[in-house]
This record gives structure tokens, sequence and C-alpha cells, in this order.
């Protein structure tokens, strides 16, 4: 998928070029700063999150380019409920739009939507309309984008545990419960760990997204709020991981 010429940034012609044969394959996302993006602008906050679906459009694209396997992008969290009416339904309204339009170009790019996180909750039109874009991309295998919307990791690894109760009581021996076992409970059951999680906005924390699945993910924090996101950030981002040696506990060459 990926060859030399194709992870060369089209931007910036004297930069390094990525090494191809450490491409991440699982890169995530936490979206975080267009609210501040909008107010700096003057803007409602609504206006950044749709200027935020641009950034969405411009990472997938160079993902598919770089040869990245999969994406997963941090929507909406299980805290941000707490957050005015009008701004949860503008992202509500923005997840549904944003799966409708661009159903069409996914389904051509060969492109398989995920979705992590409580659907239950989600207005009814939204969550059709998403359900039918994954049934829609179920057999792609360019590239997972794999949104979390209403996540939140500790909610996760309690309906996971939940689930695996109410299979225990069902007859699961108790000795089948390994990390291995309890990972196929989760959202994220049957993808790899992300490589390198990027966070975008300034801030340094995870908050509360992917608890479980970046044990070893490498972190990349970058002060550009999401909506100014652009291609060469991302390959910046890619880059710096390139430099990072992963010993996953182990000792370096051994
Ligand atoms: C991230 O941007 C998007 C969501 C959390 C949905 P924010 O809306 O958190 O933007 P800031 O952090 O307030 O700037
Ligand atoms: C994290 O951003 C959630 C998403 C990007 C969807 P927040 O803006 O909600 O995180 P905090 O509140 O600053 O920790
Ligand atoms: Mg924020």
């Amino acid at each position: 998928m990926s060859d030399a010429r194709s992870v060369r940034p089209a931007s910036a012609p004297d930069a390094q070029p990525l090494d191809p044969t450490r491409i991440p394959s699982h890169i995530a996302i936490i979206m975080d700063g267009n609210g501040r993006w909008a107010a700096a602008r003057g803007l409602h906050r609504a206006a950044g999150h749709r200027a935020g679906l641009e950034a969405v459009r411009r990472t997938l694209e160079a993902c598919r380019e770089i040869g990245v396997s999969i994406l997963t992008l941090y929507a909406f969290s299980t805290e941000n409920w707490r957050r005015p009416v009008e701004e949860v339904e503008a992202l509500m309204h923005l997840l549904g739009e944003a799966v409708a339009d661009e159903a069409a170009e996914l389904a051509r790019e060969g492109i398989q939507l995920r979705v992590s996180g409580e659907l239950s909750s989600l207005d009814p039109w939204v969550r059709r309309e998403v359900e039918r874009v994954i049934d829609l991309t179920r057999e792609n295998r360019n590239l997972i984008l794999n949104v979390a919307y209403n996540y939140g990791g500790r909610a996760e690894i309690a309906a996971a545990v939940r689930r695996l109760a109410r299979d225990l009581t069902a007859g699961l021996p108790l000795d089948a419960i390994d990390e291995t076992a309890l990972e196929r409970y989760l959202y994220t059951a049957g993808l790899p760990d992300p490589d390198l999680l990027i966070r975008t906005g300034g801030e340094q924390r995870i908050s509360n997204f992917l608890l479980w699945q970046i044990a070893y993910t490498e972190l990349y924090f970058c002060d550009v709020y999401w909506p100014d996101f652009e291609r060469t950030h991302l390959l910046d981002a890619i880059r710096d991981y390139q430099q990072r040696k992963r010993r996953f506990g182990g000792v370096e060459g051994i």
C-alpha cells in the first residue's frame, strides 16, 4: 500500500521523508481545540466543530496515502454530555450529516467505518445512518476509520466486565479470562492497539480515551487546534514516532 514516493510530503519537499517500513499501522487522535479555534475567531463553538470536519477529511486522505491501516478518532466522550445542550446537539447532528455525506466516498475509497462507543444513546436518525454506513462498508479493507463517539474508556471496561460476568453465569470458565479474552469484549475487539496517539489542542492528558488499548502506545502532543491540523502536522507526528525506540518492557536489540 505504501511506497517511498507516496509517503514524501508534497507540501514540504525538503523535509525528511518517512521511513516506509515504520509507518504506524494504527493511529488514534484526540481531536481537541475546536472550541478555542472558534473563540479565537469570534465564532460559535459549533463553527469550530464544523471546521474540524475538514481536518478529519484531510487526515483521512493523508492516512490513506501514507498507508496507515486504522485511524481512530475521538469525536465525543461520555463526559461531553456535560456540555450545553446546543453544543451536544450540534455535535450529534454533525456526526449524522458527516456519515451520510461521506458514505459514497468511503465506499469508493475502500474505507470501512466502525464506531467505538455506546450507540444506543444517539439520536435515532443518526444511529440509523451510522449503522447503515457501517453495514455498507463492512467488507472494505483499505483502511478502517474507527470513530469513538459517546466513548469513555472506563465505561467501555465496565461494559466489558458486565458482558463477561453474564458469560460467566452462562458457564464460561473463570480460567478463560485473560487479557486476550477481555479484549474481545471491548468496543475495539479485533483491532490492534494504537501505535501512535496524537492529541491536538495543547493539553497533555488522555481524557478517558482508550485506557486499556494505549498501554504501550507512543504519545504525541501538539499545540495546534484541531481545525488547523494539516497533513504536515501528521507527518511531523509520524516522523517523531519513527525516532522512538519501542521496548514493550524488554531490552533493545535482544
Ligand atoms: C474537541 O474540541 C471536540 C470535542 C470534544 C467534541 P473541544 O470542543 O473540546 O475544543 P476546546 O478544547 O474547547 O477548544
Ligand atoms: C477530549 O476532549 C474528547 C474529545 C476530543 C472528543 P475534551 O475537550 O472533552 O477533554 P478535556 O475536558 O479537556 O479533558
Ligand atoms: Mg477540549
